[in-house]
């Protein structure tokens, strides 16, 4: 039974909640409408706007060319269809590392114009100033440690992070240091499970997992990997619930088979005069 009930609204404390109770946390990403009401129908309880959106819905390499216009578009779109989820969305690239007046502006804008309910930034120690200042404005913050793909070029590779001592000591810290500052959860992708779980019982704060185990407090997936449209994506972590390229390519193909032999539209798919 939940600790919360199925059809309240999700908020922050909700989340506090349901690690104090340990209730698992369901989080995936939407970058649209039509799939993000879905999404929230289904009862997922964060939805997040990722800078995935990036790969996912732009087709480009990295998370790095997302501009602030282009994730407060996305989230526009997202929150017209939410009703139940919190509604996260990611701070892109450029718009808070080392200026946290800077931070606080581009918080305000997902907030004022996307009807954002949090922000999630990436990092730790590095961005805490940032965290900081955009808490003192009453915005929710989601920490995001581990991989962090706005760092692509930084590291050169999308491999497991802090699998040798002195960064998972990092990481630690990291995550207690983004706590003091008043987080409300923080993501953890693609670290080793044992101290992915280290993290979850080193903190009160919720995590949320992508690549790092079950002993996390909550899981995230992009939401076109678990459905099975992004194929050429298939990292170890990654359960496909579906194969919707599959089922899409043949639904295209059947509908150009039908329009070429003349069979769609027939009588009743048409108007009489
Ligand atoms: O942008 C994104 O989709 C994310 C998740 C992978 C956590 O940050």
């Amino acid at each position: 039974m939940s600790v919360y009930g199925e059809a309240r609204k999700v908020t922050t404390h909700t989340l506090l909640e349901m690690k104090r109770a340990g209730e698992k946390i369901t989080m995936l990403t939407a970058y649209d409408y039509s799939l993000a009401k879905l999404v929230d129908q289904a009862g997922v309880d964060v939805i997040l706007v990722g800078d995935s959106a990036s790969n996912v819905m732009a087709g480009q390499a990295t998370t790095v060319p997302m501009t602030l216009e282009h994730m407060i578009y996305h989230a526009q779109c997202v929150e017209r269809a939410v009703d139940r989820a919190l509604l996260v969305v990611d701070m892109p690239f450029g718009t808070y590392q080392g200026n946290s007046r800077q931070a606080l502006d581009s918080a305000i804008r997902i907030m004022k114009e996307a009807s954002g309910h949090a922000v999630k930034l990436e990092g730790g120690a590095e961005i805490v100033e940032s965290v900081q200042r955009i808490l003192t404005a009453g915005i929710p913050v989601m920490g995001h440690l581990g991989l962090t793909p706005q760092s692509i070029y930084k590291f050169g590779t999308y491999s497991v992070r802090a699998k040798e001592e002195e960064e998972a000591k990092k990481l630690i810290a990291d995550a207690q240091l983004l706590e003091e500052a008043g987080c409300f959860a923080i993501v953890l992708e693609k670290i080793p499970r044992e101290l992915a779980e280290r993290v979850s019982k080193a903190i009160g704060i919720p995590t949320i997992g992508i690549g790092a185990g079950p002993g996390v407090d909550g899981q995230v997936l992009v939401l076109h990997d678990l459905l099975g449209i992004t194929m050429d994506f298939s990292p170890r972590f990654l359960r496909r619930y579906m194969n919707l390229a599959e089922g899409i390519d043949q639904a295209i193909k059947s509908y150009c088979t039908d329009v070429r032999s003349g069979s769609f539209p027939n009588e009743d798919e048409s108007y009489a005069s």
